[in-house]
């Protein structure tokens, strides 16, 4: 069966693409946010995953307001990436592990969890700018499934839903008939919101507090409605859910999970950046 490593997290900002593209990693505006990398980095050297499980939001690119999946999972061979109106420079199309895919899909569907399926699917930075800084040389070695959760379209899913289907996803990983190291990932968060009256909301105590949540007590932040969320982080901040589902994900065996690396770092254009990585520490 499929082995799964563990789970990484971080905030998504488009013009990190920016940075990148421009090599600013060591500029002091940019080097808070990019040195929470390297450590992380090692240790996916030497875990080395095949494949990692993205539990991200699609901001218009793929979906617009018109469709709205609240849960949309890729089952393509290949996900571009295209442009997204930022000026960022898109990246090279991404490899996708099509049979993982379906395994999820038929698997967490068994679990009641209705979802859309895609054979298709754009991907924007929430999905590809993590792929990038987790692996930034060359080509990504990895391939991935793309798990897209709605946070631009009220009525968003509860945290707690969020984290339920983290928690079959990961079941799903581990019932996947393959020798791969899977790993899963959150893309986005932690606090900001982009636009009205609180635009530049940063909630730094509630940030900390729910990073170290995830270490010992990863149900806490299910105990919030999305309303609650929306008040302490901000409109764009519930894209922190996606941290839930990589949780529940890491849930779903028993195992403990061991911090490998964990940075802060505020802000970097209107939003509080945070970077997690939880290694499976095998059952408890
Ligand atoms: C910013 C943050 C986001 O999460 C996003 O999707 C776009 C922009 C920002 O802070 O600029
Ligand atoms: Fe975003």
């Amino acid at each position: 069966m499929a082995q799964l490593v563990g789970g990484l997290a971080t905030s998504h900002i488009p013009a990190i693409g920016g940075a990148i593209h421009k090599g600013l990693q060591q500029d002091a505006y940019w080097k808070p946010f990019f040195d929470g990398f390297p450590p992380i980095r090692k240790w996916l050297g030497r875990v080395k995953p095949d494949v990692v499980v993205i539990f991200y939001n699609d901001h218009g690119l793929n979906f617009f307001l018109d469709k709205m999946p609240t849960f949309a999972v890729g089952a393509a061979e290949r996900y571009d990436n295209a442009d997204e109106g930022w000026g960022i420079p898109t990246l090279p199309p991404f490899k996708g592990e099509v049979d993982l895919s379906w395994h999820i899909i038929n698997a967490v569907t068994e679990q009641d969890f209705d979802l859309v399926t895609c054979q298709e699917m754009l991907i924007d930075h929430a999905c590809t700018l993590p792929l990038k800084l987790f692996w930034p040389d060359g080509e990504c070695p990895v391939s991935i499934v793309p798990i897209c959760v709605n946070t631009v379209q009220f009525p968003l899913p509860s945290a707690r839903r969020v984290y339920a289907l983290g928690r079959a996803v990961g079941e799903a990983i581990q019932s996947w008939d393959s020798d791969k190291k899977v790993a899963v990932m959150a893309s986005g968060g932690l606090s900001h919101q982009l636009d009205g009256e609180r635009a530049g909301h940063i909630n730094k105590d509630f940030d900390l507090k729910f990073i170290d949540s995830l270490l010992t007590n990863p149900e806490w932040a299910t105990q919030f409605s999305i309303h609650d969320l929306v008040e302490k982080t901000g409109t764009q901040g519930v894209e922190l859910l996606m941290w839930l589902g990589m949780r529940g994900a890491l849930t779903s065996n028993s195992a403990s999970v061991r911090k490998v690396h964990s940075n802060y770092h505020i802000p970097i254009s209107n939003t509080a950046t945070g970077l997690l990585a939880l290694e499976s520490a095998g059952p408890s």
